[in-house]
């Protein structure tokens, strides 16, 4: 047997093993992808390829901890219904050996070609870094052909997470990297044929520029055109909080800018983040065939109490976001969840009017633990509006401070932790609660907060609040097990 062979028999031996164990937990999601077992992150290789989409993972069988990661392998018609697949990369050769890390999908005379980090710690404890290739004829079955390009002088090994994409008849790969000084960059290459790459510039970051000293580290760079603008979103990290931004451990988000593919050079404006709560990291996006450009993130951040998560005990750990869809408005980048998820709603909406009053609770309604949620038409004309969600997060928005808050009972301690965004006005909320998620669509997208809580299982519980004379719309919807 090869060991790509032995790792692969393992890997099902795993599944097979921990099954019973990983079904049995209550906080397991109904509609977002997970791992069958072991540890789930980032999103990898997300393509559509003759009509099929493919979302691949970072995943780690043998345990719920980070280590030698395996691609894992999803596919679906419309991103509601998936099917896991047989595992896509194991890290079975040198030059991954301890990795197949991140990267992206793109297809090329008929074939899809993923695009990965080979990640290798050396016989003295050294990392080394490789970006390798894999091909395949079927989707399902991949051939490596090992490293592509070598490591530029100026950077350490910590150069990873390649994304391509096409522009004219050129090829285009940007690599997350931390320069000898210790500051975080984002480089860029070009090939003709997707086999021969040639270094072409560092696009941003390091000691000079618009992102001059912004973090030690950039990680999953994605360069994409998005209606006459061109995006670059990415994981930096080593910013510290700053007022309300930037309080998870690492952050995500994105610059709006113009590429030029003639130079390598992109001028852009100043870094947003992409998401205003506790778990999201790590996002990468595709174009589909009704050029929509769509994103997944990993519902995590790496090294942010990740090992006090209770699915640990039930052997798993992490899942993805919903799939959601990139819009841009001026310069701002809004998150839209994607149509197809309409599909998982069980039947009609449950519509209601709802008035609150000078009070500072209403008694609690039964709302379930996996619903959807759209609260709209909002008045609400001063002091402060709140819900407070299966008595475990809660949303509150104070429009005197044009403030909107999202607490949680923190899965570490229990104490109440918040994040925060500015906000002018509250026109709606579209909610997407499931067993142990939140994500939360605040005026058509404009800001998104996303986090995992853990209620207890059977807590439905829903109440809404508010200080002064407050009247709003509910649409609720009941939502389909898919997982
Ligand atoms: C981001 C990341 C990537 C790396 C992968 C390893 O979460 O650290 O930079 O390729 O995870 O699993």
């Amino acid at each position: 047997m090869t060991n790509d062979q032995k790792l692969r028999v393992q890997v099902t031996e795993e599944i097979d093993k921990h099954k019973g164990i990983v079904e049995k937990d209550p906080h397991r999601l109904h509609y977002h992808l997970m791992p069958p077992v072991g540890l789930l992150n980032d999103p990898n290789g997300f393509i559509q390829w003759r009509g099929t989409y493919h979302l691949f993972y970072q995943w780690m069988p043998f345990k719920t901890d980070h280590g030698a990661k395996f691609w894992g392998h999803y596919t679906s018609k419309d991103l509601v219904n998936w099917q896991h697949e047989e595992v896509a990369l194991t890290p079975a050769e040198w030059f991954e050996k301890n990795g197949c890390y991140s990267g992206s999908a793109i297809e090329h005379e008929g074939k899809l070609y993923l695009f990965y980090t080979g990640n290798v710690k050396n016989e003295h404890g050294k990392r080394e870094s490789y970006q390798c290739l894999a091909t395949s004829h079927d989707g399902s079955h991949f051939k490596k052909h090992g490293p592509v390009t070598t490591l530029p002088d100026g950077f350490t090994a910590h150069f990873r997470d390649p994304k391509v994409w096409q522009q004219g008849d050129r090829y285009f790969m940007v690599i997350g990297a931390q320069t000898e000084t210790l500051k975080g960059a984002i480089v860029l290459f070009q090939s003709d044929d997707l086999i021969d790459w040639k270094w072409v510039r560092m696009l941003t970051g390091g000691d000079s520029g618009a992102l001059a000293d912004f973090g030690y580290m950039f990680e999953c760079p994605d360069l994409f055109h998005l209606d006459g603008k061109d995006v670059l979103v990415f994981s930096p990290q080593g910013l510290k909080p700053d007022g309300m931004k930037y309080h998870n451990v690492y952050q995500a988000g994105y610059t709006v800018g113009v590429f030029d593919p003639t130079t390598g050079m992109y001028e852009h404006d100043e870094f947003t983040e992409l998401d205003r709560g506790f778990d999201f990291y790590a996002p990468q996006t595709t174009v589909d065939d009704q050029g929509r450009r769509l994103l997944f993130a990993w519902m995590s951040v790496p090294d942010q109490d990740e090992q006090m998560h209770p699915t640990i005990t039930y052997k798993w750990l992490h899942t993805m976001t919903l799939p959601r869809e990139l819009q841009i408005n001026g310069d701002k980048l809004y998150q839209v969840p994607v149509k197809e998820l309409e599909d998982l709603r069980k039947g009609d909406a449950v519509v209601e009017e709802v008035l609150l009053a000078n009070t500072i609770k209403q008694a609690e309604r039964a709302y379930g633990q996996a619903f959807e949620l759209l609260i709209e038409k909002m008045e609400l004309d001063e002091g402060w509006f709140e819900m407070t969600i299966r008595h475990a997060v809660r949303i509150v928005y104070s429009s005197e401070q044009r403030v909107l808050t999202l607490e949680r009972k923190s899965y570490v301690d229990g104490v109440i932790e918040k994040r925060q965004c500015e906000l002018d006005h509250l026109s709606n909320l579209r909610l997407f609660v499931d067993t142990s998620s939140i994500e939360l669509f605040i005026n058509d997208g404009a800001e998104v907060f996303t986090a995992r809580f853990y209620p207890s299982p059977n807590d439905d519980q829903m109440v809404f609040g508010s200080s002064s004379t407050c009247r709003f719309w509910v649409k609720r919807w009941e939502l389909d097990k898919v997982f």
